[in-house]
């Protein structure tokens, strides 16, 4: 196994012969080293199964199955299936995923560590996955800012982007947004949090998710302290050129592992609808999202 720096990018390194089958327990933790480190790990090389791909997943830590099963591959529940093209006349997963600025399960109580994406079919011209890295997003808030959110908390929840499923059609819409706060409740989780791995500061926000901001006694701020976070950390920029924003490529045989506590990401923008297809699995590592959580 070769860890080397991606050329030209400040995050990411490209990983070359990973054989999840044959890796020692060292490579392993260098591996997981380097993703919390780089934030993004690109196994060069893999073309896995969706049994193989998270047997991979299974190396790295405890996969989490998505709570919602129209998302999950038919054979592998583990499997989340972002997809456009229906196989044999019927849609596996769910198309159009994660076109906003968002963690993975940042609206759930106890948010993965890591996450893995191996991409089956690749699109031809908008190809890529934007990123951010909070930890660097949080070193450049001005001063002023840092200040204004010190000892605050953030409120997240899935209601803005939860997608209705085949069995909502005629169900009043009322009814699925009581079931949508019901299921899962907003969660509060401290603004800024210590990364267990790394010891960096993260400021734990999200356009798509964060949906309210407060201070210590649980008084809602104003929003529109929420709206300067995220115009400062890039993720109210439609043009994507934002000194904060990465763009991370990919080609078929690709498999990418991302740190979910650092870095918020966004589907790329596609202009023309191009078939694209890719298999996600999720995990948990050793540690809890920050180590301000209780215990599971
Ligand atoms: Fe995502």
């Amino acid at each position: 196994m070769q860890i080397k720096d991606q050329p030209g990018a400040t995050l990411g390194v490209t990983v070359e012969d990973f054989d999840h089958t044959t890796a020692s327990e060292a490579d392993v933790q260098a591996l997981k080293e380097a993703v919390y480190t780089k934030k993004i790990a690109v196994l060069k090389g893999q073309d896995l199964t969706p049994r193989q791909f998270l047997a991979l997943g299974r190396r790295l830590g405890r996969p989490e199955t998505y709570y919602e099963p129209m998302y999950r591959h038919p054979d592998v529940p583990e499997i989340f299936v972002s997809s456009n093209v229906p196989e044999n006349g019927r849609q596996i997963g769910v198309p159009k995923t994660g076109k906003f600025w968002h963690a993975d399960y940042q609206f759930m109580p106890d948010p993965f560590g890591i996450t893995l994406i191996h991409p089956q079919v690749v699109p031809a011209r908008n190809r890529g996955t934007y990123f951010i890295d909070m930890g660097r997003a949080y070193e450049r808030l001005p001063e002023a800012l840092v200040k204004e959110i010190t000892g605050t908390r953030c409120r997240h929840s899935v209601r803005k982007y939860f997608k209705i499923r085949p069995h909502d059609v005629y169900r009043p819409i009322s009814e699925i947004l009581d079931e949508v706060e019901t299921k899962t409740p907003p969660v509060v989780q401290p603004t800024t949090f210590t990364h267990p791995m790394t010891g960096e500061t993260v400021l734990y926000l999200s356009e798509g998710f964060t949906v309210g901001i407060e201070d210590a006694d649980g008084n809602p701020l104003d929003e529109d302290l929420l709206k300067r976070l995220f115009e400062a950390t890039g993720q109210l920029d439609e043009t994507f050129a934002h000194e904060g924003i990465h763009l991370q490529s990919f080609e078929k045989g690709d498999l990418l592992v991302w740190d979910n506590r650092s870095l918020v990401h966004r589907a790329r923008h596609t202009t023309t609808p191009e078939p694209t297809v890719s298999h996600r699995v999720t995990v948990h590592d050793e540690r809890r999202l920050h180590d301000g959580m209780p215990a599971a």
